[in-house]
């Protein structure tokens, strides 16, 4: 019989972890005996910690987790930041998550226009810790945070919230907390702010609070798979200019 069939996986894999490592002796006997190397590794002892936690995280994980999943969505969001090209003020994603979606956006969107990202690294699918998700996002969206293309806000919505003087956006899409109070929130800052297109996502049956803040603040003018984009006045007229 196999020893893995016999032991709790988490003994397994540090068992298997500990015979690589062992077979791999003679080279990190020659990493220890350099004292450049050792000293680095006592230096950066926070990062390689991470790297370890993560490592042994991210081997199990589905990369698209909590990201927009289907063809539909990303069509429709790719809709609505077209629209935005051509309006005035940014476009803000409440809950930038790994910065998945920020980056599409960010194909999506006109040069000028930039993306305000607000997250408090509270929890993603991939389950590592909020350093790590940090650490992560930062990396995934470096080129477009350090061209100016994209910000990225480190702390609650509702901080970002309180303290947001600039244009009304273009664009706000809602995509943190799935709970009723909080989307209802989330809906109403956006309005009170001036926001021309008001969307979000997981309008779906298994977070039932999104479906309820949404149609109790006027309805989904669209929905495509979990994406929700609410019927408000900006709305209205752009279908009124359609159909003129
Ligand atoms: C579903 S994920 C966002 C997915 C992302 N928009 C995408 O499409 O790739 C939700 C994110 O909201 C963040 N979040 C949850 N509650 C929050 C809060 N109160 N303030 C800021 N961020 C929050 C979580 O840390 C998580 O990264």
């Amino acid at each position: 019989m196999r020893l893995s069939s016999l032991w709790p996986m988490t003994v397994v894999k540090r068992w298997k972890y500990l015979r690589r490592c062992l077979e791999l002796r003679g080279e990190l006997e020659s990493f220890c005996m350099d004292p450049d190397f050792m000293r680095q590794c006592a230096c950066r002892h926070d990062d390689l910690k991470l790297f370890f936690q993560s490592r042994l995280q991210l081997r199990t994980v589905t990369l698209n987790e909590g990201t927009l999943l289907y063809d539909v969505e990303r069509e429709l969001l790719r809709e609505l930041v077209e629209r935005s090209n051509g309006l005035d003020g940014p476009i803000i994603e409440v809950g930038t998550l790994f910065g998945f979606t920020t980056a599409k956006m960010a194909v999506w969107k006109a040069p000028h226009k930039k993306i305000l990202s607000v997250d408090n690294y509270s929890g993603n699918a991939w389950l590592v810790d909020p350093q790590t998700h940090r650490a992560l996002t930062r990396q995934f969206l470096y080129y477009l945070v350090e061209t100016g293309h994209v910000e990225l806000f480190d702390m609650d919505k509702i901080e970002f919230f309180a303290g947001y003087r600039g244009e009304p956006p273009a664009l706000v899409f809602l995509d943190a907390d799935h709970t009723y109070e909080p989307t209802r929130v989330d809906i109403a800052w956006a309005k009170r702010v001036g926001a021309q297109i008001i969307a979000g996502h997981d309008y779906s049956h298994a977070f039932e609070g999104v479906g309820r803040a949404v149609e109790e603040a006027g309805g989904a003018a669209r929905l495509a798979g979990g994406v929700w984009v609410l019927d408000n006045e900006y709305w209205k007229a752009s279908q009124r200019t359609v159909a003129a």
